[in-house]
C-alpha cells in the first residue's frame, strides 16, 4: 500500500509520551478496567473466566447485540465488528474502492479518510468546508462534486476537528443526493453522543439509507480507545460482506477481551456518554475564557459537537514552529492543523480531565511564544 505518512498521528507518536498535558486528544478521559467492569454485576468474573480463544470474524454475538440496539432498524447480523475505527476506514475503502472509482470525502478531516481512499486507488475529490464560512455546510457545492463514476462518499459528524455537526436538513439533503445517484456513504459516527445538546443528535444514517455504513467505536464518546474495538452497520449484506472478506487479511477478528469489555460499555451507554458530555461542557468554558482573555491572538468558530475545536491562530505566529516550541518547552501537546491541512489553526481537545491545567500553562507560554 502506498500511501502519505500520517502527519497527526506522527506528531502525537513524537509527543503524546514526552509531554506533561495532551491539549489536542480528540478522545475522551478514559476509565480504569475496574470502573468498567462495576458498571454490571458479575461482569468482573465474566472477564476473570473468559476463554482467549478466536471470537467469530464478524464479532461476538454479545457485542453485535449491543450494538445493534444503539440503531432503529439494525439487527444484530447488520453489524460486523471491527479492531477499531481505523481499522474500518480501512478495510471499507480497499474492499468498496479501486482505480477507476471516484470518492468524495468531507474536508478538513482524520487523514485516513482521504489518504486511505487515494490508496485504494480512487480518484478522490474535497468537499471542502472553510473557516471563513463557519465551517457550513454547501450542499450545492457537494452537487458539483458529483461525477457519473462516484461510487462512495464519506461523511463525519459530529465533525473532527471543528467541532461542528451537520444541520438535520443537510443531513437530509446528504441523504437524499446519495440515494438519488445509489451512492454508498461511509457514515463516520465515532463521535456520535457527544452533541453538545443531545437534542441535536442526528440518526444514524444506516438507519436513514439502505447504502450507507455507520462506522462506530468506543474510543471517543465512551472513553475507551485502547479497547480498540469499533463496528460498522449496513442493512445492505453486499456492503458488509467484502468488508468481512478482507479483514481475513487484516485481524481476522478483534480481541476477545476487547469485545466483552466493548459490549459492557454498550450496555453502559447514557452512563459513559454522559460522563464525556460533562467534561466537554466543562472544559468548552475553560476555553471559552481563554479564547475571550487571548482574542488578540486566537479565535474560533465555537464548537457545538464532539471532542475537538479548531482554534485560529493569528497571522504573525509561525503555528508549526510554535507547536514545537510549545511541546519542547511547556511541554504541552498542541496539534497544528497543518496535518488537516488548516495550516492557521490548532486542534484543541476538550474532552480531558486535566484541560484547565494544560490551558493555564498554555497561557503562561503565550506572551513568549516564538515568532
Ligand atoms: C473521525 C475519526 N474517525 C476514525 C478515527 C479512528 O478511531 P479509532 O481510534 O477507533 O481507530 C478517528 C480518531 O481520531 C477519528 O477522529
Amino acid at each position: 500500500v502506498r500511501i502519505r505518512p500520517f502527519g497527526l498521528e506522527r506528531f502525537f507518536a513524537r509527543w503524546e509520551f514526552s509531554t506533561d498535558f495532551s491539549l489536542s486528544s480528540s478522545d475522551c478521559e478514559t476509565l480504569s478496567v475496574a470502573r468498567l467492569l462495576a458498571l454490571e454485576p458479575g461482569a468482573q468474573e465474566r472477564l476473570l473466566e473468559l476463554q482467549l480463544g478466536y471470537p467469530p470474524v464478524e464479532g461476538s454475538a454479545e457485542l453485535r447485540s449491543a450494538a445493534a440496539t444503539s440503531y432503529e432498524r439494525v439487527e444484530d447480523d447488520d453489524v460486523l465488528v471491527v479492531a477499531a475505527a481505523e481499522e474500518g476506514i480501512f478495510l471499507a475503502y480497499h474492499a468498496l474502492l479501486g482505480p477507476g472509482d471516484h470518492a468524495i470525502v468531507e474536508t478538513p478531516c482524520y487523514a485516513s479518510a482521504v489518504e486511505v481512499a487515494r490508496s485504494a486507488g480512487a480518484d478522490v475529490s474535497c468537499w471542502q468546508r472553510r473557516d471563513a464560512d463557519a465551517w457550513g455546510y454547501d450542499l450545492e457545492r457537494l452537487a458539483g462534486l458529483l461525477r457519473p463514476d462516484t461510487k462512495l462518499l464519506y461523511v463525519n459528524t459530529p465533525h473532527n476537528p471543528t467541532g461542528s455537526q451537520m444541520p438535520r436538513e443537510t443531513f437530509d439533503g446528504v441523504m437524499e443526493l446519495a440515494a438519488e445517484r445509489s451512492l454508498i456513504v461511509l457514515s463516520d459516527e465515532v463521535y456520535a453522543g457527544l452533541e453538545h445538546d443531545p437534542e441535536r443528535r442526528l440518526p444514524a444514517a444506516c438507519d436513514r439509507y439502505e447504502n450507507a455504513i455507520s462506522l462506530n467505536a468506543v474510543s471517543k464518546a465512551y472513553g475507551l480507545p485502547g479497547l480498540r474495538v469499533a463496528w460498522m452497520a449496513s442493512r445492505n449484506h453486499a456492503l458488509l460482506e467484502p468488508i468481512a472478506d478482507l479483514k481475513l487479511y487484516t485481524t481476522i477478528c478483534s480481541s476477545a477481551p476487547g469485545e466483552l469489555l466493548a459490549a459492557i460499555a454498550l450496555r453502559h451507554r447514557e452512563t459513559l456518554t454522559r460522563r464525556t458530555r460533562k467534561l466537554v461542557a466543562d472544559n468548552l468554558a475553560v476555553a471559552d475564557d481563554l479564547v475571550e482573555r487571548r482574542d488578540e491572538l486566537i479565535s474560533w468558530v465555537r464548537p457545538v459537537a464532539g471532542s475537538t475545536g479548531l482554534v485560529r491562530v493569528a497571522d504573525e505566529i509561525d503555528v508549526d514552529s510554535w507547536c514545537g516550541h510549545l511541546a519542547e518547552h511547556a511541554r504541552v501537546l498542541l496539534l497544528p492543523g497543518s496535518v488537516f491541512d488548516e495550516p492557521r489553526h490548532v486542534r484543541l481537545g476538550l474532552g480531558r480531565r486535566n484541560f484547565g491545567a494544560a490551558i493555564a500553562r498554555l497561557d503562561d507560554h503565550l506572551d513568549g511564544r516564538p515568532r
